[in-house]
């Protein structure tokens, strides 16, 4: 595929290059704070792009946002203690420990010790909050990043919360593998166990025309001279944003999923899925939603369904239907950023069309959809979308940064 080439057409605007920075923000000084406690290790030298991104870590306001999504943090929570059989005793490794909050979890259920690790400083304030609520007896805060940090025993226990919007944007999927391979007992829990992406069409008019329609009427004045601009301006890269479920356009495609016991990073680093749907209802096509959801199942449980000939899991490939989003779940946990479920900070990532295309009931969209993990840095991945709808062949390449 031609990553130069804009989505089909001919009309779509040229390729630029990416602009914003998302959920990693600007830093700020840590002024007014305690120095970081003589025990905590001084992070070793980082990448000048990681450097970047553990800096937006810093900043306490990404993490706020991150804590008061209930969603998230609440089926964190619920998923430690429904382990807490399991983590009762045990050593757990938090990778990426933010605030902590996920290792003070796992302290209340029980661990008898826990690494909580984090490249950001945002781990000085971490151990701040664990001397003053009397963990430092079970945590123990380790400021660098999780690939050059020293553990000098094996852990039971991972959790950690990697995922990026369109779950694999930031690739920190890649840093809980790391720490698998390094660290993890045979037999241990990774929590979450299981994540699966799906990728449906949607229609959504009312943003195209707010976006691009809008400057057909300025104040009576005709800017459809802007129109070109305008679409590339609002849809070149992908949008996070909520996609009410009836905007839906055919049950969702599973694009990746994936067992965090047996994953490897080179599965992660380009992959390609190939979707068929027929549209449920008459309406414009504007775009293609991103959304993805993540399990907590112990290792004996993931290991059963690895030797089971179709896994209870939506497969990759395979079209989910309504049900089987939630099928493995029984108790354990779930926690979804699907349109309709209670929503997340992840909301869901949409890739747009230039120009929308009329479908008509039960018409067909075919095609593949490709990420592409950037090598050098994680603040950019790559999303190719190739497909054929009414006769016509169209592609989108986007860059999500
Ligand atoms: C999405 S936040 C989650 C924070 C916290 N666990 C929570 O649930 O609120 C991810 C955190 O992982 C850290 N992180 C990402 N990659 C890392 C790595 N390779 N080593 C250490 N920390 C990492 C980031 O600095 C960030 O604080």
């Amino acid at each position: 595929m031609n990553p130069s080439s804009s989505q089909g057409h001919g009309a779509g605007p040229p390729e630029r290059p990416p602009r914003r920075r998302r959920r990693a923000r600007r830093r700020r000084r840590n002024t007014g704070t305690r120095a970081a406690p003589e025990q905590a290790q001084p992070p070793p030298v980082a990448a000048a792009h990681d450097a970047a991104y553990f800096n937006g870590y810093a900043q306490l306001g990404i993490h706020e946002e991150m804590i008061k999504d209930q969603v998230r943090t609440k089926t964190y929570r619920d998923a430690i203690m429904q382990h807490r059989s399991f983590i009762r005793g045990k050593v757990v490794l938090d990778v990426g420990c933010g605030t902590g909050i996920l290792s003070m979890f796992c302290a209340y259920a029980g661990a008898r010790r826990v690494y909580a690790v984090d490249a950001s400083d945002i781990a000085i304030q971490a151990e701040l909050v664990v001397e003053a609520i009397s963990l430092s007896n079970i945590i123990t805060v380790l400021h660098g990043r999780v690939e050059d940090v020293d553990i000098n025993e094996k852990v039971d226990v991972i959790v950690s919360e990697w995922m990026g919007y369109i779950l694999f944007y930031e690739n920190m999927l890649k840093s809980v593998i790391t720490a698998r391979d390094r660290w993890l007992k045979p037999g241990g829990l990774i929590l979450p166990s299981h994540a699966t992406l799906y990728v449906a069409p949607v229609t959504h008019p009312d943003r195209y025309s707010e976006r691009v329609g809008f400057w057909r009427n300025v104040y009576g004045i005709d800017m459809s001279a802007l129109l070109n601009y305008a679409k590339q301006c609002a849809f070149e890269e992908p949008l996070v944003e909520s996609i009410p479920s009836e905007n839906v356009l055919a049950w969702p495609h599973v694009v990746k999923h994936v067992d965090c016991y047996t994953v490897i990073v080179q599965e992660l680093e380009s992959f390609t899925s190939n979707f068929y749907w027929k549209s449920m209802m008459r309406a414009p096509l504007n775009g293609f939603a991103f959304w993805f959801n993540v399990e907590f199942h112990k290792p004996e449980v993931a290991a059963a369904w690895r030797r089971l000939p179709a896994p209870p899991y939506a497969s990759e490939g395979s079209s989910a239907n309504r049900y089987n989003k939630r099928a493995t779940s029984n108790k354990d946990s779930l926690l979804s950023t699907a349109p309709g479920d209670p929503p997340t900070h992840w909301q869901q990532t949409v890739i747009y069309l230039y120009d929308p295309i009329d479908l008509e009931e039960d018409q067909v969209i075919e095609g593949s959809v490709t990420l592409i993990q950037n090598r050098e840095s994680r603040g950019f991945m790559s999303i190719e979308l190739a497909y054929l709808c009414g006769g016509h062949s169209f592609r989108k390449f986007s860059v999500m940064n």
